[in-house]
């Protein structure tokens, strides 16, 4: 795909994103500058997908460091905290928009006896930075999902953990976006994930972008690809990686874990590191988004199709139980049962890599 899901024009102070709620029918890059119109477009899912929300985040957190005028860090450091707190309500679930948040205000306090024009500079600096090393990270799930399958497997998708969620590639989406570069062929039925259609509007669109063999179901019609054998693996992406495994991504997650394991199908949730939450110690302990009913009863229809006044209960995450999952890819490599040690292993190796580099 030749558009880009996020990135910062700094001439123009800008958050540069895809406007994902338009897609698939056009295509509309939308140049915000105004801390509301950013918020909005997190939290109405223009731009959406927790790498890409990371991401989002850091360069918006940049631009509110470069629009507060005073060179007195106290000053300076309480107007970023009001900017980060600010974005960091607009959604609940996804881990990486605290990641980033949390990683830009350590950038400030690390450089505060700098001028703070200087602070502005190093947040620049690692704003660009998350968004170069997403691209490097989701890649590497690429090639370390792409091992787990081969050519010519049916694999099942939900919501978008593509392109579209990340800086590139993606993380589900990875291996297969690799697998087309190298003369792969894989099936790919991608769910269209009730309410917001993520898997019809953008999985869809960016999997035929990239000539991959695509085939869209309703939600409830996974079972019966499973049933007929169609589906070797299944891959998706997450939100937020609890300690012991518990994987929460798009609602509807879950129900997939289940029936991937009643067929007996691998299912590999990809997790880059920033989505791994070892704070959180189980699923259950993850906050969960729920949305306004209208996402249910109205959106996306020519009329309304539920009675007026209907209770509507709409969560907008749910979680795979770790027992369901067979593997989860990192940047750093595929790890198994039982997570609550391999997870920590993944860190631990995380904390030499970027030991190595330091040292470098
Ligand atoms: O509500 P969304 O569209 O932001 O939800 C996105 C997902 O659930 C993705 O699967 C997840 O963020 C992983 S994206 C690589």
């Amino acid at each position: 795909m030749r558009y880009e899901t996020v990135a910062l024009d700094d001439e123009k102070s800008a958050l540069v994103i895809l406007d994902q709620t338009k897609l698939p029918n056009e295509v509309e890059v939308l140049s915000l500058t105004g801390r509301q119109e950013i918020w909005q477009a997190i939290y109405l899912l223009k731009v959406r997908g927790a790498p890409a929300i990371g991401v989002a985040a850091a360069i918006a957190l940049y631009l509110a460091a470069k629009g507060i005028d005073t060179d007195a860090f106290e000053s300076f450091y309480r107007q970023l905290r009001e900017a980060k707190d600010y974005y960091a309500s607009a959604r609940p679930t996804a881990v990486n928009l605290f990641w980033a948040l949390d990683r830009m205000e350590r950038v400030a306090l690390a450089h505060r006896e700098e001028p703070v024009a200087a602070i502005k500079e190093h947040l620049r600096r690692e704003a660009v930075r998350v968004k170069e090393e997403d691209i490097e990270v989701c890649r590497a799930i690429g090639e370390h999902g792409l091992r787990l399958i081969k050519d010519g497997d049916g694999i099942l998708t939900h919501c978008n953990a593509g392109q579209l969620a990340t800086a590139r590639y993606g993380t589900a989406l990875a291996p297969i976006h690799l697998g087309r570069e190298r003369g792969y062929h894989f099936k790919v039925f991608t769910d269209e994930t009730r309410p917001l259609l993520q898997g019809a509007r953008l999985s869809a669109f960016e999997l035929a972008a990239d000539g991959v063999d695509t085939t869209l179901i309703c939600d409830n019609m996974a079972s019966q690809v499973m049933k007929n054998g169609w589906v070797q693996a299944v891959f998706v992406g997450c939100d937020r990686l609890a300690a012991n495994g518990d994987a929460c991504n798009k609602i509807g997650t879950s129900g997939v874990a289940i029936l991937a394991k009643y067929y007996d199908i691998p299912f590999y949730v990809c997790a880059p590191t920033s989505t791994i939450d070892l704070h959180t110690a189980r699923g259950e302990d993850i906050p969960i988004e729920e949305r306004p009913a209208h996402e249910v009863t109205e959106m996306w229809y020519q009329k309304r199709m539920a009675p007026e006044g209907v209770n509507v209960y709409n969560p907008a995450f749910d979680f795979a139980d770790h027992e369901l999952i067979t593997g989860i890819v990192t940047e750093f490599g595929v790890v198994y049962p039982p997570y609550d040690q391999s997870l920590r292993a993944i860190f631990a190796k995380k904390a030499g890599k970027t030991a190595d580099v330091a040292k470098a």
